[in-house]
C-alpha cells in the first residue's frame, strides 16, 4: 500500500464509495437510509495514523462494549448523511473512528471535514464486525446496512422467526441458499440506533452472516465490499420474487411449485455449502 496517499485515495476508501454508488443506484438508501463500515488491516490503520493528529481528541461512549477490537481503526458512513455523496468528497461524508483500549469508545481520526459524527448505528456496526471478525478468524472487515424495499414488506407478513423468513427466500430462488446457506437472523420492530437493536443482532450474528431487522431492512457481513454487496442483493432478489409470486398467487403461499429440502440440500452437496439443517422442515 502506498502510505503516501490522501487518506480519501487509498484503495480501501475507493472500494467502500464504490459499494455506497452501487447501493444508492439500487435504490437501497432513500435519503440518508442505511450505512457502511469497513475495519482496517493493521497496514492501512498504520498508514492513516502517519497523517493523523488524534490524540488528545475525547473518547466518546458507544453504549457497547467490543473488548476485541480494542484499538482498531473503522471506516464509517456520518449520521444524516446522503450515501449517494460518498463518492463526490469522502474526507466530508466519512469518517474514520478509532476505538478505545476497552472497545467501548470512540474518536475521530480522519474525515467529517465540514462536521458530522458517525452512523446512529455506530454500536451494531462495532459489536458486529467484532462477533463476524471472531466467527470467520479475522476475515470480515465489512458490515452494510440498506433498507430494500421487498424484504422490509415481506417482515410485514411473514412470521418473525430466522426459520419462517429463510425457508421463504431459499424456497423463493435456487442462488439464495448458495449466498447465504446458514440462513438468515431475524430481530423484530426496534428503535434504530440503539444499543438493544445493536445487542439482539449480535446474538444472532455468532450464527449468521445477515441479520433481518422488521420493518426496516436488512444488516450483512462479508469479508469485502463484493461480499456485502452481493449477500444483500441475493436475498433482496428472492425477497422480490417471493412477493411477485404471492402478488400473483392472490396472496396466498400455496406456491403449485417450490424447491423442497431435499432441492436445498442437493444444492448445499453440490456446491459444498454449510447448510443450516436446523432451519430445514
Ligand atoms: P444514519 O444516517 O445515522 O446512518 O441512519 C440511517 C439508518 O438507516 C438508521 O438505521
Ligand atoms: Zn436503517
Amino acid at each position: 500500500m502506498d502510505t503516501c496517499s490522501p487518506v480519501g485515495e487509498m484503495e480501501f476508501v475507493k472500494g467502500f464509495v464504490g459499494l455506497c454508488d452501487v447501493g444508492w443506484r439500487m435504490g437501497w438508501h432513500e435519503r440518508n437510509g442505511g450505512n457502511l463500515s469497513y475495519r482496517l488491516t493493521e497496514e492501512e490503520a498504520e498508514g492513516v495514523r502517519l497523517g493523523s493528529d488524534a490524540e488528545g481528541s475525547p473518547w466518546e461512549p458507544l453504549g457497547v462494549a467490543a473488548p476485541s477490537l480494542a484499538g482498531s481503526l473503522l471506516l464509517v458512513t456520518g449520521s444524516g448523511r446522503y450515501l449517494k455523496n460518498a463518492s463526490a468528497a469522502p474526507e466530508r461524508e466519512l469518517g474514520i473512528v478509532e476505538l478505545s483500549p476497552e472497545g467501548d469508545a470512540w474518536r475521530l481520526v480522519w474525515g467529517f471535514a465540514e462536521g458530522g459524527r458517525p452512523t446512529s448505528e455506530l454500536p451494531s456496526h462495532v459489536l458486529n464486525l467484532s462477533v463476524r471478525s471472531e466467527a470467520t478468524g479475522g476475515a470480515c472487515r465489512v458490515l452494510y446496512h440498506a433498507h430494500p424495499s421487498h424484504l422490509v414488506a415481506m417482515t410485514a407478513l411473514v412470521p418473525l422467526t430466522d426459520r419462517d423468513v429463510t425457508l421463504r427466500l431459499w424456497r423463493a430462488m435456487t442462488e439464495c441458499v448458495i449466498a447465504c446457506p446458514r440462513g438468515l437472523g431475524v430481530v423484530p420492530w426496534a428503535v434504530p440506533g440503539s444499543a438493544e437493536l445493536a445487542e439482539a443482532s449480535s446474538e444472532l450474528f455468532r450464527t449468521y452472516d445477515a441479520v433481518v431487522w422488521a420493518q426496516h431492512g436488512l444488516f450483512a457481513s462479508g469479508d469485502g465490499f463484493d461480499e456485502a454487496l452481493g449477500l444483500v442483493h441475493a436475498v433482496e432478489k428472492a425477497a422480490e420474487i417471493y412477493c411477485l409470486a404471492r402478488s400473483m398467487n392472490a396472496g396466498s403461499e400455496d406456491f403449485p411449485n417450490t424447491i423442497d429440502d431435499d432441492g436445498l440440500r442437493a444444492i448445499a452437496h453440490r456446491y459444498d455449502l454449510p447448510l443450516n439443517e436446523a432451519l430445514l422442515d
